[in-house]
């Protein structure tokens, strides 16, 4: 392949990216919030934040904890609802020209469905995300994630409706994981996203006080990576033709190469915005120097690359250990 420039663009079956490093949904803002600080138009797409049917206020403060390698927060869902965010937010979104998934979120499956329906046809928009870990108040709040047939009920119901690719945002910690993706796409879903911020709960032993105002919440950042790039090896393995954007402690280029050769067709930056607005432009950077030194051509030569199997060595083998 000597001499032949690479490329970043990625193809997921038809949503095309600029870049494979995308920004994860809630760690964007409206876009605004970053002017000055970097050009999102170079990104290779931006999630929004979860949008559901109605206005949601979110949970008391404090949002947010640090733990070690990880984020702790739990927004609440708050959002100005779909109609405002159709009105005031998507055209923002979709002015810095790069593609914009829309997450939507609910309570119910008809939620999921009605905020759907209101986004077909609406200029700008390039894809929906489904936000699973959202509560199922027929389930007591479990998410919809958790569970084989709440996930597949939303998928499926908005696929069937929708005009717009639907990706499927799931979370690693179900033991289901790889039936609920693969049932995800076989009802209609276009992509996977994966892996959601995983539960958590952090606790000040001064006070006895969760450090979140609302008890538990969700922990990202360097902490989940490694439970990404497992639950992407083993749902890739399973559905390889089903496009998967890796999600989970993307920092920078290494963590992204890692969820490629793990199985990704693309990744997506959350956390690591807040600290450094540039990462998904220096994650891009980082995957075509990677790309030149390897003698490859496009971020879809890495995927699912890596080598399984236990490399032979002297004085024994280095198993892999409970399984
Ligand atoms: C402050 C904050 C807000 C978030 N809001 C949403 C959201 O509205 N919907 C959603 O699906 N994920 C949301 N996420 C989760 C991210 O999209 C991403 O899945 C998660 O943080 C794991 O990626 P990371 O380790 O790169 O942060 C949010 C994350 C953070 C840190």
């Amino acid at each position: 392949m000597a001499g032949v420039r690479p490329t970043l663009g990625v193809d997921l079956n038809g949503v095309r990216l600029p870049t494979p490093a995308m920004v994860a949904s809630g760690c964007f803002g409206t876009g605004r919030e970053l002017a000055g600080l970097v050009d999102p138009g170079k990104f290779g797409g931006v999630v929004s934040q979860t949008v559901t049917l109605k206005p949601v206020k979110g949970v008391a403060t404090s949002r947010m904890a640090e733990t070690p390698s990880g984020l702790l927060w739990t927004t609440g869902l708050q959002n100005p609802g779909v109609e405002v965010f159709l009105g005031s937010v998507l055209p923002g979104l979709a002015e810095v020209g790069i593609p914009v998934f829309v997450s939507v979120g609910g309570t119910s499956v008809e939620e999921f469905v009605r905020v759907t329906a209101l986004l077909q046809g609406k200029r700008g928009i390039a894809a929906v995300e489904a936000n699973l870990s959202c509560p199922d108040l027929e389930r007591g709040g479990l998410p919809f994630s958790s569970e084989l047939k709440p996930a597949v009920e939303v998928v499926g119901a908005m696929s069937r409706l929708s005009m717009l690719p639907v990706f499927a945002k799931l979370t690693a910690d179900t033991p289901e994981l790889v039936e609920i993706a693969d049932a995800c796409s076989r009802a209609g879903a276009h992509g996977i996203t994966l892996s959601g911020p995983l539960q958590g709960m952090s606790i000040d032993t001064r006070t006895f006080r969760p450090r979140l105002a609302a008890g538990t919440g969700w922990l990202s950042g360097p902490a989940i990576h490694p439970v990404a790039v497992a639950a992407v090896f083993r749902v890739a393995r399973a559905i390889p033709t089903v496009p998967l954007i890796g999600v989970g402690g993307v920092q920078e280029a290494e963590d992204a190469i890692e969820l490629l050769l793990a199985g990704a067709w693309a990744v997506q930056v959350g956390t690591a915005m807040f600290a450094n607005p540039q990462a998904p432009l220096e994650v891009a950077q980082g995957i075509l120097r990677y790309l030149k030194d390897k003698g490859l051509v496009a971020p879809g030569d890495l995927r699912g690359r890596v080598r399984v199997g236990v490399p032979e060595r002297r004085g024994g083998t280095a198993g892999p250990e409970g399984g």
